[in-house]
């Protein structure tokens, strides 16, 4: 019985190096003709350091697992190689790690690499890659990270590749800058398990599910950004309770900001600028660094809580329909480095931010104010942009401004000034 066990264990050895030699032989073949398939490579990285006689182990790019000696990793990232991806690729089949990121490869994705079981990441980002976006994707059961940002990418985006509890292991989709048309499934935001969400600058549009966040706990970045999407932010924002950045900007979303945006408390970033569309009030999130809702038809005053966003740095309300005073409790926002409230509807005169520590400051007020620009302007004295055209000020522009060190750039065109003018 013994001897039986310990032959079977030799003969399970024997196979197991047999397989391994034949999987190295393989591995070895596959990365061949991943190579045989570049055409170009600028600082021959490949042939200076692939040679055939070391093993694929030590060629550079590739890493090996400890146990086994097939290959885990590729990473050949700007490497300035151009070409194609050779089918082979998909006989790696140990591979995670999948990196060839910032090259020019070209055409379409073969088939074969949905043989990559154990592919955990994938990142062929920033490449020239053409075709619709495969739905074999779909079938990889444990990716985690997809980046195919920066490709020419065209077609929909195949709402197969997330149903029927497909990538459901899936943190990091970035599919942002190729030709992507249709609408967004819906399907992703019912893939719990994503972080992040990138698919800005496509052709995407539709609207956006009213139930969109009943299922992403884990969203932190979500950016739709530069598409043409419309409708409404969905009510149930808040319930995406990790999101850190949202990005809507450059589409043509519409209507008023769900008030329930302010219990995101881990917002920091919120940019819905250029959507023309936009109305109502300001939102008030705690935690806001970067708000931005330029270009947009908002209405009314800005809040005079506004000061409660206390960790704001940058406040854009350019081009909007907002009127009344500008409240004077901007000045206490300590942490507010670019204020932009040109073109819009402001009464009364400007306020003088007495705030030492604001260190950089860009302050754009147009199409609003009149009256005398105050003198105690030099006041802000780490002003380094002063944007004051296009208002109505009339008489003299304060000496101070001379005082003010910091200013680099100041615009006082199309006003009303009088008297004389110096440097
Ligand atoms: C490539 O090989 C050359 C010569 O063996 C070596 O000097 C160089 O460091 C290698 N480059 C990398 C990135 O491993
Ligand atoms: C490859 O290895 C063999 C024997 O190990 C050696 O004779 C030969 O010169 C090597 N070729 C290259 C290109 O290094
Ligand atoms: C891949 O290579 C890039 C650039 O050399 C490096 O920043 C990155 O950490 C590498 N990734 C892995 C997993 O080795
Ligand atoms: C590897 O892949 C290629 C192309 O997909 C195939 O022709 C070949 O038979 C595969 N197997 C081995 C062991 O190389
Ligand atoms: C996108 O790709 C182009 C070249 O195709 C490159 O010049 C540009 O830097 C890339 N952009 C990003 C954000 O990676
Ligand atoms: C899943 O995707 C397929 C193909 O796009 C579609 O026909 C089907 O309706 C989708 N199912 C669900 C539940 O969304
Ligand atoms: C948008 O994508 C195009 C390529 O499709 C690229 O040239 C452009 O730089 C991208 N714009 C931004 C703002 O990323
Ligand atoms: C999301 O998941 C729920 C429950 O699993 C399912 O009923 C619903 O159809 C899914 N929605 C989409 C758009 O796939
Ligand atoms: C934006 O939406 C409005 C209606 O809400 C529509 O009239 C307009 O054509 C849309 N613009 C674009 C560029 O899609
Ligand atoms: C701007 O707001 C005023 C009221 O404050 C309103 O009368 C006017 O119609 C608005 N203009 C636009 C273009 O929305
Ligand atoms: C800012 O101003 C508001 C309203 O006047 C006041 O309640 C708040 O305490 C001030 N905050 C700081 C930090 O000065
Ligand atoms: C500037 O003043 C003129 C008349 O003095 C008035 O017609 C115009 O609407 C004012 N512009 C602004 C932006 O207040």
């Amino acid at each position: 019985m013994e001897s039986l066990t310990f032959s079977i264990a030799l003969l399970i050895l024997l196979l197991n190096s047999f397989a391994f030699s034949l999987n190295s032989d393989t591995d070895k073949n596959a990365l061949i003709s991943f190579k045989n398939s570049i055409t170009s490579d600028t600082n021959a990285i490949l042939s200076t350091n692939c040679s055939q006689n070391t093993s694929v182990c030590n060629w550079i790019g590739v890493s090996c697992g400890l146990k086994h000696g097939r290959v885990t990793a590729l990473n050949l990232s700007r490497y300035d190689l151009a070409g194609t991806v050779a089918p082979h690729v998909g006989n790696l089949t140990f591979l995670r790690y999948l990196d060839i990121s910032s090259n020019s490869f070209v055409g379409m994705l073969p088939f074969e690499l949905s043989k990559l079981r154990r592919l955990k990441v994938m990142n062929l980002g920033t490449n020239s890659f053409t075709g619709e976006i495969p739905k074999w994707l779909g079938s990889l059961p444990q990716l985690e990270e997809l980046y195919l940002y920066n490709n020419s990418f065209l077609g929909k985006i195949p709402s197969s590749l997330f149903n029927n509890s497909k990538l459901q292991t899936l943190q990091i989709l970035r599919l942002s800058s190729n030709k992507l048309s249709g609408s967004v499934p819906h399907a992703i935001f019912n893939v719990s398990s994503l972080r992040e969400i990138g698919i800005g600058n496509n052709s995407l549009s539709g609207r956006l599910p009213i139930d969109m966040c009943n299922n992403m706990p884990n969203i932190k970045f979500l950016s739709l950004s530069r598409n043409q999407l419309e409708g409404q932010i969905p009510s149930n924002i808040w319930k995406c309770t990790h999101l850190d950045v949202l990005s809507l900007s450059f589409n043509n979303f519409s209507g008023s900001i769900p008030r329930e945006i302010g219990r995101l408390s881990m917002l920091t970033e919120l940019y819905l600028g250029y959507n023309s569309g936009f109305q109502g009030s300001i939102p008030i999130c705690q935690n806001l660094q970067q708000l931005y809702l330029d270009n947009n038809k908002f209405t009314g005053l800005i809040p005079l809580n506004i000061w409660k966003c206390k960790n704001l740095e940058i406040l854009n309300l350019n081009i909007n329909n907002l009127s009344g005073n500008i409240p004077h409790t901007i000045g206490n926002m300590s942490m507010l480095r670019e204020l932009g409230l040109g073109l819009n509807h402001f009464t009364g005169i400007i306020f003088c931010f007495e705030n030492d520590d604001l260190y950089s400051f860009v302050l754009r007020i147009t199409h609003a104010l009149e009256g005398l620009i105050p003198p105690n302007i030099w006041k802000c004295k780490n002003l380094e942009i002063l944007e004051l055209g296009l208002n109505n000020f009339s008489g003299n522009i304060p000496r101070t401004i001379g005082n003010m060190s910091m200013l680099r750039g100041l615009g006082l065109a199309w006003n009303h000034f009088t008297g004389i003018s110096y440097t």
